[in-house]
This record gives structure tokens, sequence and C-alpha cells, in this order.
């Protein structure tokens, strides 16, 4: 089970990369934009940051050529180690098979059907990231799907490991998990309402109200 990041603001990243055991961070065009701060530096200060873990960076053009010398640019400028994400339509198969035959790491993303997913698969690459609420969105039934995609991965013996996306609430990643999702990417706002709920909050004031009746504001080690 994998736990990514999905967003690339520096303070988030900072910030949730020492609560929780992350494996890395994606990022899109959309995720980059949002932070209104140029490509490459933004990248080196998450890479700063997380160090050896995961950095996944989604390429912008839309035919194979433009998609490779892209990929090569941001491996250029980064490292080898990069995952390459590249949107799952024909052009996309195309480049994500160049990639893997030239030693790539590579995510298939924008990925809403079992078909995408096998096909990304066929190719050999390492994620693919189908768009839970966007499947919600659009009438498809994401849980079943993404349970499509396990089964035909463990059936024709596909090492691609499933990273699910797009996520609004925790009940949809609890789904992509229970569904056979190996890894999750979501905004770290999302990780932090797993832990949300005033039954929780409750039982941690009365522990501490019941040792203060014993001890006050003494911690243990303090005895
Ligand atoms: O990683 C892909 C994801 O960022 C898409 O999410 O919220 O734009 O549907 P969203």
């Amino acid at each position: 089970m994998e736990f990514l990041l999905d967003t690339a603001n520096i303070q988030q990243i900072k910030k949730y990369n020492e609560i929780y055991k992350v494996t890395g961070v994606t990022s899109n065009p959309t995720i980059i934009s949002r932070e209104k701060s140029e490509f490459f530096p933004t990248l080196y200060k998450i890479k700063e940051i997380i160090g050896d873990k995961q950095l996944h960076v989604q390429v912008t053009g839309s035919i194979c050529e433009e998609m490779v010398k892209e990929a090569e640019t941001i491996v250029k400028n980064i490292d080898k180690k990069v995952y390459i994400k590249v949107p799952t339509n024909e052009e996309g198969i195309k480049t994500m098979k160049v990639l893997k035959d030239s030693g790539y790491n590579v995510t298939a993303t924008a990925i809403y059907t079992p078909q995408q997913a096998i096909m990304a698969a066929s190719v050999g690459v390492d994620y693919a990231a189908p768009y839970f609420n966007r499947m919600c969105n659009n009438n498809y039934n994401a849980p079943e799907a993404i349970a499509q995609m396990a089964k035909m991965y463990k059936m024709y013996n596909k090492s691609t490991k499933l990273l699910a996306a797009s996520f609004k609430n925790t009940n949809q990643i609890m789904q992509a998990l229970l569904s056979g999702a190996e890894a999750i990417t979501a905004s770290p706002e999302l990780y932090s309402m797993m832990f949300e709920s005033p039954l929780i909050t409750s039982a941690i004031e009365k522990f501490s109200e019941d040792w203060a009746e014993l001890y006050g504001d003494k911690k243990i080690y303090e005895l």
C-alpha cells in the first residue's frame, strides 16, 4: 500500500511528508499551474524536500515526439528516477512504449476505463492512474472499474500498479483501496480528513482529562 501527495505546494509537501510515510509526490499541469511559480524551480524545491522518494511529472505535448522530448528534458533537469506521467490515449501509449523501451519510469494517467488500464500495462508502465472522482462525475462505476483493472493485472501477471487519483472525499479513497488500488495519490487535506471526527476528538480529550486529574499538566517523562 502506497500513499502519495497530489500537490506541488511546497509548504504542504514539507508538512505532510513529515506526518505520513509518503511514497512520493504526483503533479500534473493543473496542479503546477495552481502554484503560480516556475515549472523547474518548483520541481527542484519538491525534490529537495522528498529526496529519493518518487516524483511523478506529467508531459504536456500531444504527439509522441513532443512528449518524448519533454520526458528527456525533465529527466535531464531532475534525474532518471522521475516518473514521467503520460495521458492514456493512442499517442500516449506510443509514447509510453518508447519511454519504457528507453528505461524511463512511466505513469499512465487520465485513466477512466479498464481498457485504457490494460493497454497501458501492455507496454509495461510502472503505474496506471484511474481518476476515481472524475469517473463518478461521468457516471462510470469507479469501484467496479478499478476492481476490473486489478483483476486483469492479476490474471495477466502485470507488474503495473494501480495508482488511484482524483478524489473528493475519504470514502472514495477507501473504495479505491478496497477495489484493489495498490497506491493512492490525494491532496493533503483529504489525508487530514481521515482523522476529522468528533468521536476521535472526544476520546482524546477524555484521556487528557483523566490524566490531568492524576498529574495535572505533567507528562510521563516528568514523573
Ligand atoms: O492526479 C490526477 C488528479 O490530480 C486529478 O484530480 O481532482 O483534477 O480530478 P482532479
